[in-house]
């Protein structure tokens, strides 16, 4: 949470600054600010609370100029309301300093008692602003930015990345981080710091990831990076794998609408060079050594929101073809109850941004633990990757909207890879019937598009829709995270109460919600799959109907079964039951998207949401 961006180089700080928080606004956008040293040597700043627009539009009215060193924010509150005053970047006493900060400091509150003891005053209620006024202190005992800022870091506990500058320092920025993301990109003769590489990658994809706890400094023509004793540590360089245009809209109406068209994109991708001859070898496992996939005794998928049902899609799989069990839950409950980890335990995490702190949390505990950890990720030089024993890396490209959908599939997709991967390891499953999982899997891209195709039919479903107050969605076995999903999607971007059921708990309490007129979603499994589980699911059908819900039903291309009962089908081509979450699920997003617009909300920036969840 939070957008970070740093910048020295040459006079167009403030362009790049907004440039880079355009980018990173999908990281929180409650408030926004920028601190710039003008050319004369003066430290100028400006922000506002609400989206980056209201400060951009504030600095065409009262510009601060532009000059070669500065750093830019977009906030999602933690510490105090999303108030100009709260917003950053905060000062320090004397004005002459200035800091911007993404995470908690935990112990904020002794040192702000250290400091009102010695006098100090504070402007604002944040933690931050602890923070800015230490730092103007040690400035003032060490007369030097990184050694003052070495000082404070020292101090501070919780999960922090800091950037700071000072006036009388022109031209250095000076980052830290830990457990906060922070990274670096070269340029020439300019440098530049972000949250992550979206914030830059319009001027270079030459990025370094910067460690936990280690300072970074930045000049127009250097690099530092030591760790929070002063020491030089070595550095990680990487070429960004996508260009500035992936991360922008294009002609589509919003990002979301983007990456949903991009799915059938992201699972190709992420398929990529990972098969030959009809198996899959996972490049990134070998370091890993196939003697430890084959010992291992269980596994524990973890992860947060739509990623931890991505892990419940895989965990099916991975099952069925392994027959290792798979358990998957929260990577916050995880972390905090006392579970059963020996050294043949593989914990698999998800993470689209690699940066959710309760994931982050629960990879580290896991580790310490004695567990193995793959992570699966789809962004580079992020920090739970670096944290785990090895990374498959999804390659959706990069997800701007809040809500995730391409990262989604392209989570199951690798989750999926990861399944046939370990059952050859293991010799679970017959060479031709990994060959033939594998063709499905393939032919799923192609079924993606013709999914696509509905949209305008569901759109329109969606605007007819516009007021409902409360919808259910029921799924079995692979249909039930994915109804699960479908739930989450609509009460995140069009605040709708919406509830994911499993079909068969229906009759053990959720049936008493249903009243006439009450739509409710149900994903229908292949009657090809399981005649038995397609059987039970259109009995659940027939007892919503029967009280008077209005049915939609996701099922495959000419199930005649459905139709009698259904009010409303969106049919999805056939597929092998295991791999239908992939289509089943693309309805429920282009749905809930469209309810959204058809309500006027923002699709891509749903209220108090924000992308990368780097507080616990
Ligand atoms: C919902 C959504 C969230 C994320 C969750 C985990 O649309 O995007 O539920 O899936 O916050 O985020 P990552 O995958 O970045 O760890």
């Amino acid at each position: 949470m939070c957008g970070i961006v740093g910048y020295v180089g040459t006079d167009r700080s403030l362009e790049v600054l907004l440039g880079g928080l355009k980018r990173l606004e999908y990281r929180g956008y409650d408030s926004a600010g920028v601190a710039i040293i003008d050319d004369n040597g003066d430290l100028h700043t400006a922000k506002r609370a609400g989206k980056l627009s209201v400060l951009t539009d504030d600095l065409k009215v009262n510009p601060i100029g532009n000059g070669s060193t500065g750093i830019g924010h977009t906030r999602w509150a933690t510490h105090g309301g999303p108030t100009d005053r709260n917003a950053h970047p905060h000062l320090g006493d004397d004005g002459r300093l200035a800091v911007i900060h993404n995470g908690i400091i935990e112990n904020f509150a002794a040192l702000k008692d250290e400091l009102l003891a010695e006098g100090f005053a504070f402007t604002s209620e944040t933690d931050t602003e602890v923070a800015a006024v230490l730092l103007g202190r040690e400035y003032r005992a060490t007369g030097s930015l990184q050694d003052a800022f070495r000082l404070v870091v020292s101090r501070l506990e919780g999960a922090f990345t800091l950037l700071a500058l000072h006036q009388d320092e022109p031209g250095v920025v000076v980052g830290a981080r830990r457990n906060s993301p922070l990274v670096i990109g070269l340029g020439e003769g300019e440098n530049f710091l972000g949250s992550d590489v979206a914030a830059f990658v319009e001027h270079t994809r030459n990025a370094v990831a910067i460690g936990q706890d280690q300072i970074v400094t930045i000049t127009p023509d250097s690099v530092t990076v030591t760790d929070f004793d002063g020491e030089r540590v070595e550095v990680e360089p990487f070429e960004v794998a996508w260009d500035a245009s992936a991360s922008e809209k294009g002609g589509w109406s919003s990002f979301m609408a983007k990456e949903i068209s991009e799915e059938p994109d992201a699972v190709a991708n992420t398929m990529r060079a990972r098969h030959h001859d009809g198996q899959v070898v996972i490049p990134e496992l070998e370091a890993l050594g196939d003697d430890v996939l084959a010992g291992i005794d269980r596994i524990t998928i973890i992860a947060c929101g739509t990623a931890a049902y991505a892990g419940q899609v895989g965990s099916y799989a991975i099952e069925q073809w392994a027959r290792v069990p798979v358990q998957v839950e929260l990577s916050h409950e995880f972390r905090y109850r006392d579970p059963v980890i020996t050294p043949k335990t593989l914990v698999i995490s998800i993470s689209q941004s690699g940066e959710t702190m309760d994931t982050l949390m629960a990879v580290k505990f896991a580790r310490e633990a004695g567990a193995t950890v793959i992570s699966v990720c789809n962004t580079q030089g992020a920090t739970i990757p670096r944290e785990s024993d090895a990374v498959i890396y999804t390659h959706a490209g990069p997800e701007v909207a809040v809500a995730s959908t391409k990262a989604f599939v392209a989570q199951i997709t690798a989750l999926y890879l990861f399944g046939l991967h370990l059952a050859r390891v293991r010799g679970t499953l017959s060479v031709p019937e990994q060959a033939r999982q594998l063709d499905e899997l393939a032919a799923i891209p192609a079924k993606l598009s013709k999914v696509l195709e509905s949209h305008d039919s569901i759109a329109q479903l969606a605007k007819w829709m516009a007021d409902t107050r409360a919808v259910l969605f029921l799924g079995r076995h692979v249909g039930f995270p994915i109804a699960m999903e479908g739930a989450l999607k609509l009460k995140e971007l069009a605040y709708i109460h919406a509830e994911g059921f499993a079909a068969g708990e229906l009759k053990h309490g959720p049936i008493a919600l249903i009243e006439p007129g009450q739509p409710v979603f149900v994903v229908v499994p292949s009657p090809r799959g399981s005649d038995e589980m397609h059987k039970k699911v259109v009995s659940n059908i027939q007892e919503i109907r029967a009280r008077g819900a209005r049915v939609i039903a996701i099922a495959e291309q000419g199930d005649a079964a459905v139709l009698p009962f259904a009010d409303e089908v969106i049919p999805i081509p056939l597929a092998a039951p295991l791999f239908e979450p992939l289509l089943a699920v693309i309805p429920l997003q282009i749905f809930a998207m469209e309810l959204s617009s058809a309500k006027g909300l923002d699709v891509d920036q749903p209220r108090n949401l924000a992308k990368s969840v780097t507080v616990e």
